[in-house]
């Protein structure tokens, strides 16, 4: 790992984002560029994974949300959804023990109803088994999209308030926001895309709303601590109003 980042020197406390986003792009252009398979871009974008939850209980970030498969994917070629769900069943058997054992509380967002029963069960274990985990609130987007995302809350919101056409007062953005995937964390303070694009592919649409968007060039598999600490300093640097004023520039003004 980066000495600075060791030494912990860079970061004051408070510029680390208590919840940071990643959109993991890039796996098949970094082995299209070694002449590798997609698939061998698939397995090396897990290692990037390991190393970034490293460095993220070493930050202490709190909540880190990784966007592994949307809702759009399965517009992808038979074999290559296949592979990636045989990775991710066999990333979950390797490493429930380690991510048990490492105080990280596991979470899955999406809609999970239509995926392999192998994977479901063993979603449930690593997050039955992490349920009192508090260092790091682990979660991953797995046939996940935002917009599916507010249609399901609209339907669950519905049905767990039957007369709520009587009352349509009470709907505001807290109350509608508790049926949403992510209700239980705080919204993305940051979001990474990796790979290029700049876009977000409908990920967390209603969370990211006030979200800093950082976007680098460097494909998934080759994004490493170096590039961590560069997006987290880049996100220290900003000014984050919420559609307000900044107090303290403010104040400054008014006593000049
Ligand atoms: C991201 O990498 C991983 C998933 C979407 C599952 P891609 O597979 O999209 O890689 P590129 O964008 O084709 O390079
Ligand atoms: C976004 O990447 C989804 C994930 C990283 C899981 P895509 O590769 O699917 O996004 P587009 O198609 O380039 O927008
Ligand atoms: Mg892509």
């Amino acid at each position: 790992m980066h000495s600075d980042i060791k030494k912990n020197k860079i970061f004051p406390d408070k510029s680390i984002p208590k919840h940071l986003a990643i959109i993991m792009d890039g796996n098949g252009r970094w082995a299209l560029k070694k002449s590798l398979s997609r698939h061998s871009g698939h397995l090396e974008g897990v290692h990037t994974v390991h190393k970034i939850i490293k460095d993220c209980l070493h930050y202490k970030v709190k909540y880190l949300t990784l966007f592994a498969f949307s809702s759009e994917n399965w517009r992808r070629p038979i074999e290559e959804i296949t592979n990636l769900i045989t990775i991710f069943i066999n990333v979950l058997k390797a490493e429930m023990d380690r991510i048990t054992d490492s105080g990280i509380c596991f979470n899955v967002i999406g809609n999970l109803s239509v995926l392999d029963i192998n994977l479901r069960k063993l979603i449930l274990e690593a997050t039955n088994k992490t349920l009192n985990n508090k260092k790091l609130y682990l979660t991953l987007a797995i046939n996940y999209g935002g917009r599916w995302d507010i249609l399901q809350a609209i339907k669950s919101m519905l049905s767990n308030n039957k007369d709520i056409h009587k009352n349509m007062d009470i709907i505001d953005e807290k109350f509608f926001s508790n049926y949403l995937s992510m209700s239980w964390a705080p919204d993305p303070d940051l979001i990474i895309r990796t790979g290029g694009e700049q876009r977000i592919s409908n990920f967390l649409i209603w969370n990211l709303a006030y979200t800093e968007i950082y976007f680098t060039n460097k494909f998934w598999p080759e994004f490493n601590s170096i590039d961590l600490e560069l997006a987290l300093n880049w996100y220290s640097t900003r000014e984050r109003r919420f559609g307000g004023l900044n107090v303290n520039k403010n104040k400054i003004l008014k006593v000049q």
